[in-house]
């Protein structure tokens, strides 16, 4: 009886023909589906978008390089999940574009270091971080106490990350501006603020409420980190992960 897979075993040019298909095959198998799922993140309570001066935020601490640094991506591994908080889940990163993961810890993961210390605390440590911590290597950012924050383009920036999915609505960003002024100021009316962003933050975070600046948004942003979502309501390993 002819061996049909002799054929294969005989000539190259049809078994790596053969190889091609069985692998495409197997890699169909794995891709196919991803393309019927509406989401591959679950959706949890509390997290909601940026708001426009946590963004500017963000955007200070991209441009300053922090993400050289610092991760925000607590894994799941016992040691990281002791020191840091519940590990980090997929929805806490899904309004982030770029998202900030980074991959070099030479200072602490950051997902959830919102609260964890008092704004007079960031601000000293980003004018000098040796005057907080003595043994820090973390350079200065005096700068940001004294660059103003640009307002010109934070409606253009909600509308960008609106392209890609983030779910600014379009009332978002025409109160963009104003939105922004008034999360910075203690006598602001929030009312509209608040309603946007549920739980958003108010307050002259680098202490000065006469002046809008970088260090502003860059205090709003870290004391928003890892704050969104209520680790106290989650699962086994919630409590170990309180502070
Ligand atoms: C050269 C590396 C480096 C860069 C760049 C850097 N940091 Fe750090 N950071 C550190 C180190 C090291 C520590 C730990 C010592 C300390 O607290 O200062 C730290 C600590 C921190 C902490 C305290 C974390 C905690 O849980 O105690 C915060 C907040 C922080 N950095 C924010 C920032 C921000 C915001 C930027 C960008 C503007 C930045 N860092 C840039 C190295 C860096």
């Amino acid at each position: 009886m002819l061996n049909r897979h002799a054929i294969f075993e005989k000539n190259s040019i049809i078994l790596t023909v053969g190889i091609l298909i069985v692998v495409a095959i197997g890699g169909l198998v794995e891709l196919v589906p991803n393309f019927y799922l509406k989401s591959t993140v679950e959706k949890v309570e509390g997290m909601r978008p940026y708001t426009p001066l946590e963004l500017a935020g963000r955007n200070i601490y991209i441009r300053e390089g922090c993400y050289l640094c610092h991760s925000q991506m607590i894994r799941t591994l016992r040691d990281e999940v002791e020191r840091y908080g519940h590990y980090s889940l997929a929805a806490e990163s899904m309004y982030d574009h770029p998202f900030q993961w980074g991959s070099k810890r030479t200072g602490p993961d950051l997902a959830r270091v919102g609260g964890k210390y008092s704004d007079a605390w960031h601000y000293d440590h980003m004018m000098d971080p040796r005057s907080v911590v003595p043994e820090s290597i973390m350079p200065s950012y005096r700068w940001l106490a004294t660059n103003e924050l640009r307002l010109s383009d934070i409606a253009a920036d909600l509308k960008a990350n609106a392209v890609v999915g983030v779910p600014y609505s379009a009332e978002m960003i025409e109160s963009a501006r104003a939105d922004l002024l008034a999360q910075a100021d203690p006598d602001a009316d929030t009312d509209g603020l608040l309603e946007r962003y549920p739980g958003a933050q108010v307050r002259a975070f680098d202490g000065d409420p006469r002046r809008l600046t970088e260090m502003d948004a860059i205090i709003a942003y870290l004391q928003m980190l890892g704050t969104l979502v209520d680790f106290s309501t989650y699962d086994d390993q919630a409590d170990i992960n309180l502070r």
